[in-house]
């Protein structure tokens, strides 16, 4: 028995795999959306992020009344984008309410890279107020963490408002109650005339990428690795890693005078230095290979004790994430622990600037 949605996830999976989006009309269910409607105020004053007030909106951290509903959240998107409900992170989950005075015109964005899916619930929507997508055009995805840094990227000559002027938009004139769903990090989009509106968007991946760490999971995945990391250097070579959760980036830089460098960048943290074999390594983490595969080891090879030291530091910086075992990781690649409620803002200084 459905308590979210009112519809079959597979009648829409059809349609979001050929246009890549989908509105369905009165998706939440009365006792989903009643409730929601009337929790929308609370959360606007006790969870709102503060400092946050980009785009003539402000926005609050959002918990699914119990774990039921998260499954069935998860569930639902699985079915309709075509993922696999064990590897999908909710990277985001947030009340977003447009003030009385926002740009009725906005520009078009992308959504940060963690967004592969985009599902917002229409929860207050006045008259005229229109999410307008770009789906044929420019598909190019957002390799940063967030909409701002890819414009400030972008030659003018790229920005959406040169490049869309003959694309033909799609306009959704949702109401209260609908739920969209569409590729937020890859299709320009915006909201035309949204004073006043509120949403509750969720910004989903299946490629375990949680930056902002909101996923229930993502401190479980945390602590685990945390003490598996502290195990024989012979268990450690049964382990499979996996780049870390929280990893924004990982770059290679040259100083002016050529010296080279390679650094993780966790979301609003300083560079942290890896040497040359470290960032090979990562690049073979894969979910599903062992350490003992990464690091080079034949199956009756010891792995070198230098080789785990360095393993040991990449878990200890929440860099790499480690899982027990291939046969596991072989069954769940990215396998998702029992998802437990969390207080919302946990990160409240990191939260900002997300789109
Ligand atoms: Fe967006």
């Amino acid at each position: 028995m459905s308590r979210m949605f009112t519809f079959v996830p597979e009648e829409y999976a059809p349609s979001f795999a050929a246009r890549d989006y989908v509105h369905i009309r009165r998706g939440l269910s009365d006792q989903f959306f009643g409730a929601l409607e009337r929790q929308v105020d609370d959360y606007m004053q006790s969870s709102r992020i503060e400092n946050y007030h980009v785009g003539d909106k402000q926005q609050a951290v959002y918990e699914f009344p119990n774990r039921a509903d998260c499954d069935e959240f998860i569930d639902g998107m699985a079915r309709i984008c075509g993922l696999d409900a064990g590897q999908i992170v909710i990277a985001e989950r947030h009340f977003k309410s447009y003030d009385a005075s926002a740009n009725p015109s906005p520009l078009a964005h992308k959504d940060r890279f963690a967004t592969q899916i985009a599902v917002g619930f229409s929860v207050r929507v006045r008259e005229g107020s229109t999410l307008v997508l770009y789906p044929d055009s420019d598909r190019a995805s957002n390799p940063f963490g967030s909409s701002t840094e890819y414009r400030a990227s972008l030659d003018p000559s790229q920005y959406p408002e040169h490049t869309l002027r003959d694309s033909q938009p799609v306009e959704i004139q949702d109401r209260p109650g609908d739920i969209v769903i569409f590729r937020g990090s890859s299709i320009w989009h915006l909201r035309r005339q949204p004073a006043n509106t509120v949403m509750l968007y969720f910004k989903i991946n299946a490629f375990h990428c949680d930056t902002l760490g909101e996923d229930a999971g993502t401190l479980e995945w945390e602590n685990r690795t945390r003490r598996l990391a502290e195990g024989s250097n012979d268990d450690l070579r049964a382990l499979v890693p996996l780049l870390a959760r929280r990893v924004d980036y990982i770059h290679q830089r040259w100083t002016r005078d050529w010296q080279q460098l390679y650094g993780v960048i966790l979301r609003g943290k300083p560079h942290l230095t890896i040497d040359a074999q470290e960032f090979e390594w990562l690049r073979s983490m894969d979910g599903r290979r062992s350490l003992g595969e990464v690091l080079g080891m034949t199956d009756h090879g010891a792995v070198a004790a230098g080789a785990c030291e360095k393993i040991r530091r990449l878990a200890r910086h929440g860099i790499i994430d480690l899982t027990p075992s291939p046969a596991a990781a072989d069954a769940h690649p990215v396998a998702v622990p029992a998802r437990i409620p969390k207080p919302a803002l946990l990160h409240p200084r990191t939260t900002s600037a997300t789109e």
